[in-house]
């Protein structure tokens, strides 16, 4: 990496080998100390690394657009990610966003928070009984059950969606063998969208019927209907999956922060947004540059792409301070993280994604005094996506208790050690 006065600062780093995926952290402390904006010689695309540049640059969509500059390749943008919000700007955008907005707004999904709740002690009571749990596999059945109610496609869609998802993001990233083996997979997302996400197959009151009323309505383009389905299918799942296991995964990590959570369970929401600072399930996106601009004084040029790294923003001591890489359920103002993106295209499903974080901690809180993980966990590689999939916990029953099998862990729990 360079930094020359007068010369724009570079950087011949792969962000993308599996080696920098596993473990992006010291690339991106040595990116922050580099500047505010370094060219990656490999990709041609501007790297911003530091929380205040992502953050001016996510509320300046302006100078520095969506459209055309989410994706690192052409192909990609053009073909997956063309018509969708994600990939708007401007009227088009705020028109796309609406719908989606109605659906998901805090009033809007008030009604399920009964069901999320029962359906996350019904869910914990079960992997509680069955032994040891995968984490991963709790917020999968979490996830997955939520986000189908809510679209309520035919059950059949529930695996090509959970499949087609990652390699999605996977296809956002640059053309390595990752992106090579995904793209197939994510084109035949979008045309399996087509065929299931029809008028005839979706119910009226859903996710998707909400589009299609928008259209009768006049509100929408008919060709707007599958890109925005689109914004659902692959938003909604993986992220908040990864999420609710990264959180799970640090409270068995820190039993302090655990015993925190427990005495004071009102915490859940922070100790989620907290996980989500310090490893966010998606680690960049892009934008375009559609003026000359300086970012904290590095010239950049309209047509150059940005690659906005909020897996590194949520690092950045400058932020943070000095103990930005530790997990700490009580720092202040947690939710001014940049894993949720910020500006125009605010992830849109903030209180869908909390809602059911917070009912999962809650549960396994209110149930178990201890959390360890009791194997080795499976990293998640993806270009964009960071997390696990597989965290194998147990739970304990006390501090200097022995570790004892689910089965009488969950008895132990049910005996009210919750406070
Ligand atoms: C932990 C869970 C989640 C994370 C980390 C996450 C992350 C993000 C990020 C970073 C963006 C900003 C994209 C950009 O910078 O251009 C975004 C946008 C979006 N998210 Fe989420 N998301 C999560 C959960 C969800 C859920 C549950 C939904 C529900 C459908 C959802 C729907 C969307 C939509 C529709 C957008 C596009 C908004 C727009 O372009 O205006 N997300 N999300």
């Amino acid at each position: 990496m360079s930094h020359t006065a007068g010369v724009a600062p570079s950087s011949s780093v792969d962000l993308f080998t599996d080696a920098a995926l596993r473990d992006p952290y010291p690339t991106y402390e040595a990116l922050r100390a580099v500047g505010p904006a370094i060219r990656l010689q490999r990709y041609g695309v501007w790297a911003i690394p530091r929380h205040r540049e992502v953050k001016e640059i996510l509320h300046t969509p302006n100078i520095y657009p969506s459209e055309g500059g989410v994706a690192l390749t052409e192909l990609a943008n053009s073909q997956i990610l063309a018509g969708t919000v994600l990939a708007s700007d401007g009227d088009k955008h705020t028109q796309l966003r609406r719908v989606l907005s109605a659906q998901l707004a805090p009033r809007a999904i008030r009604h399920i928070v009964g069901t999320v709740t029962t359906r996350a002690q019904r869910l914990v009571n079960e992997i509680l009984e069955a032994g040891q749990f995968d984490a991963a596999v709790l917020a999968r059945r979490m996830v997955s059950d939520t986000v189908m109610e809510q679209m309520r496609l035919p059950e059949e869609a529930r695996e090509p969606l959970l499949t087609g998802a990652a390699p999605t993001f996977d296809a956002f990233g640059p053309d390595n063998a990752r992106f090579q083996r995904a793209l197939p997979v994510a084109s035949r997302m979008v045309e399996f969208l087509h065929q299931t996400v029809t008028r005839e197959t979706v119910a009226t009151e859903s996710w998707m019927g909400a589009i299609f009323q928008a259209v009768d309505d006049g509100h929408l383009d008919e060709s707007d209907a599958i890109p925005l389905a689109s914004a659902y299918t692959a938003a909604s799942m993986d992220t908040t999956i990864l999420g609710i296991t990264e959180a799970i995964s640090q409270l068995a990590r820190h039993p302090r922060q655990w015993e925190l959570l427990r005495r004071e369970p009102t915490r859940a929401t922070a100790a989620f947004h907290e996980a989500l600072r310090l490893e966010a399930p998606i680690q960049a996106f892009g934008r375009l540059v559609a003026r000359p601009t300086d970012v904290a004084g590095v010239r950049i040029e309209p047509g150059e792409q940005i690659w906005l790294l909020y897996g590194s923003a949520g690092r950045d001591p400058r932020e943070w301070g000095a103990d930005a890489d530790a997990f700490d359920i009580r720092r202040r103002r947690v939710d001014r993280h940049l894993a949720f993106g910020g500006g125009p295209h605010l992830c849109a499903g903030i209180p869908l994604a909390e809602l059911q974080a917070r009912a999962v901690l809650r549960a396994l809180a209110t149930r178990c005094t201890h959390l360890t993980i009791s194997g080795e966990p499976v990293r998640v590689l993806n270009n964009l996506l960071r997390g696990w999939g597989q965290v194998p916990i147990a739970a304990e029953l006390g501090p200097r208790g022995p570790s004892v099998s689910m089965n009488a862990a969950a008895h132990a729990c049910e005996r009210g050690t919750a406070s």
